[in-house]
This record gives structure tokens, sequence and C-alpha cells, in this order.
């Protein structure tokens, strides 16, 4: 068995607990619940073992992380590990004090989402009145703080005509780079796919808005965009490559190659309770199955892109074609690529139904 280089980064989903609704929620349709997180200890032997395995970054995510109490004990811990720490919040629970408390404990990064420009729809999204208001008072006591501020919001067809209004608020509250992200449709998203996708005509504005951005802003704003999947002829390299770059581990413990990888039904999933993670990466079923490019059929197997996209998104293999080893369907050159076009088809130009929210334990 060859050695798997170290991840990149640890993902560290500390809790599926959310004051949010976004109808295009990543976390898996069946959450774990609080009486299955790690403990404190647990968490802070793991980021040990990230460490140690030579991981560079933790990602401190969720659900929303800052709903655990021990969430600077853990900071402080990661950072005196020698991981670059950064937070992924709605920043709903925070407040200045707490923001300076994880500054203090060692805290470099914070991603923050807003869901839109406009109050009022960026509530409606989030299904939490005030939400808005309080994202933007937060991205405030961040750059007070002294910390690095990613702004990242989700666009789809109900907000990307205020595309150029996000590039300007993610400037205005002195953000160093915006993460434009598109939906992904798996879990929650595919509840809500037909309210969500945009028009070909929408994505090719957005595409032509944000390279003007891009040019504008050099040196004080940087983007981060991935196009959306459905309007791609050449799938993007999901996670970086399975097993290649991330590790995620859920609240209860269990590793994962990506957040959506417990849709794939015969997968076998090791616990950080039970294994080390050092052991996990280089060894487990659940890494192993699609690392690297020795389990591609046709055509990935002998593409020349398979080392550069890695046949794709697994999971989307498996939801839009019932096998997680064939090629994403997003790939021009997949047999099953004209499911993709047949859902563009049926979905863009349609009527916009209204969200199908869940509600979250919190
Ligand atoms: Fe990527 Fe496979 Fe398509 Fe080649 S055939 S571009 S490896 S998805
Ligand atoms: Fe699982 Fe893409 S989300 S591989």
């Amino acid at each position: 068995m060859s050695m798997p280089e170290p991840p990149l980064a640890l993902l560290a989903e500390l809790t599926h607990r959310c004051p949010l609704q976004c109808p295009y929620c990543s976390n898996p349709l069946a959450l774990e619940g609080v009486e299955g997180e790690l403990s404190t200890e647990e968490w802070c032997r793991i980021l040990d073992e990230a460490a140690a395995l030579g991981a560079y970054q933790v990602h401190f995510s969720g659900g929303e992380p800052a709903l655990r109490k021990d969430l600077p004990k853990l900071v402080r811990h990661a950072s005196a590990a020698g991981l670059y720490t950064n937070l992924i919040t709605s920043g709903i629970p925070l407040n200045g004090e707490k923001i300076d408390a994880l500054a203090e404990a060692g805290l470099e990064h914070v991603q923050l989402s807003l869901q839109d420009t406009l109050p009022e729809e960026a509530d409606r999204v989030a299904k939490m009145p005030g939400a808005h208001a309080k994202k933007l008072e937060i991205a405030r006591c961040v750059r007070e703080a002294g910390l690095a501020l990613t702004i990242n919001c989700v666009f789809h067809r109900q907000n990307l005509e205020r595309l150029d209004a996000m590039i300007e608020l993610a400037v205005a509250l002195g953000a160093g780079r915006l993460e434009i992200a598109h939906v992904q449709y798996y879990g929650w998203a595919t509840e809500n796919r037909q309210a969500l996708l945009p028009s070909r005509d929408q994505i090719e504005k957005a595409n032509a808005l944000i390279a003007d951005a891009e040019a504008r802003l050099k040196g004080v704003l940087l983007f981060d965009h991935v196009p959306p999947d459905y309007y791609a002829r050449r799938p993007k390299a999901c996670m970086g490559g399975w097993g290649r770059q991330f590790l995620n581990v859920s609240p209860s413990g269990k590793a994962l190659p990506c957040h959506a990888a417990e849709t794939i039904p015969d997968l076998r999933f090791d616990n950080v309770r039970e294994r080390s993670l050092a052991d996990i990466w280089v060894k487990s079923d659940a890494f192993r199955r699609f690392r690297g490019t020795g389990w591609m059929p046709e055509p990935c197997g002998s593409c020349d892109r398979r080392e550069i996209d890695w046949g794709g998104c697994r999971c989307q293999a498996l939801m839009l074609t019932g096998d997680a080893a064939k090629a994403d369907p997003v790939c021009e050159l997949s047999p099953d690529h004209g499911r993709i076009l047949q859902m563009v088809e049926n979905g863009a130009g349609q009527e916009t139904p209204p969200f199908r929210y869940r509600r979250k334990a919190n």
C-alpha cells in the first residue's frame, strides 16, 4: 500500500446544531444529536493527531461551531499544536466579547456566511428574523479584533442578481476574501433544487461580473469562485480528490472523506473514538476506496484529466447514476451526462416554488 500525502486540513464538525435553516444546507439529512457529540478531551486529542499527521490547518465548522461552549479551549489547543485556525460560522451565537476571547485563544481567520445583501431576503433564506443585521455586527467585531475575514455567500437563482452588491458589501466590511459558492445539489438542497437552480443566462452574467471585479479589486479582495457544476463541461475535483486533502470528522467522531460521504451506502466509516486519525487516513476502507485513479472505470480510467478532477464528485455520481464509482455526470464525456442536461432543462426557467425548510434541533 503506498502512503498517501498528509491531509491539508481537518474539517472539525463540532456540532450539527444550528440556529439557521438554510434550504441548501449541506449537512446530512439525518443530523447527529448533541448527546453523541465528542467531548472537549476527545477533540483535543484529535487536534493533536491531525497536527502529528501533518495537517496544516483546522476548520472549525458545523452546524454552528460557536454553539459549543468549549470553542475557545479547542481553538487554543489547535493553535498550540501548530495548526492554522479558521472558524466557519453563521455568527449568530457570537458577540464582540466572544470574538475577542477567540482571538486571544489564537484564532486566525473567520469565515462568515451571508445569505443575501437585502436583510429581509437574507433572513428569509436563513429563516431567522434579524439574522442579517447580527451578521453585519459580527463582521465588524471580527475586523476590530484584528482577525482575517472571509465572507461566504451561497448563490442561487433568487440572489444572483445581487452578486455585485455582495462584492461591494464584502469590501465595505473589510473582508480580504469573498467565497462565491453555488448550491451543491445533495442532501437537503435536492429538496429545493427547483427553487434554487439558476438559469444559464444568470450564470454567464455572474461569470463576467466576477472576472471584471477580480481585475478591478486586485489587492483589495480575493475571489474564491468555482462555477456551478451543472453548467460546466468538466467536473470539479471535489474535495481536491477523494482522500487527498481533507479529512472530515463528524460531531460524533465519524471520519469522512467528504461531508456527504455517508450517502454512499456500502462504505464503512471508522470512528476516531476507536482508531487513530493517522490509521484512518492511511488505511481505512472509506478513504482508500476512491483514492487515486486505480478504481476508475472508463471513461475516467484513460482520460488525461483523471489526476486533475479525479473523476469529479463521488456523491453526485451516486445520486444521479446510482453508482458512486461512475464518472460524475457533470462531465460531458460521461455516458450519463444527459441526466444533467435534462435536469437543467426541467429546472431552469420554470416557476420558483417556496423553500422547503427543515426544523433542526437547536
Ligand atoms: Fe474527469 Fe472522468 Fe470526465 Fe475525464 S472522463 S474529465 S477524468 S470526469
Ligand atoms: Fe462527496 Fe463530492 S460531496 S465526493
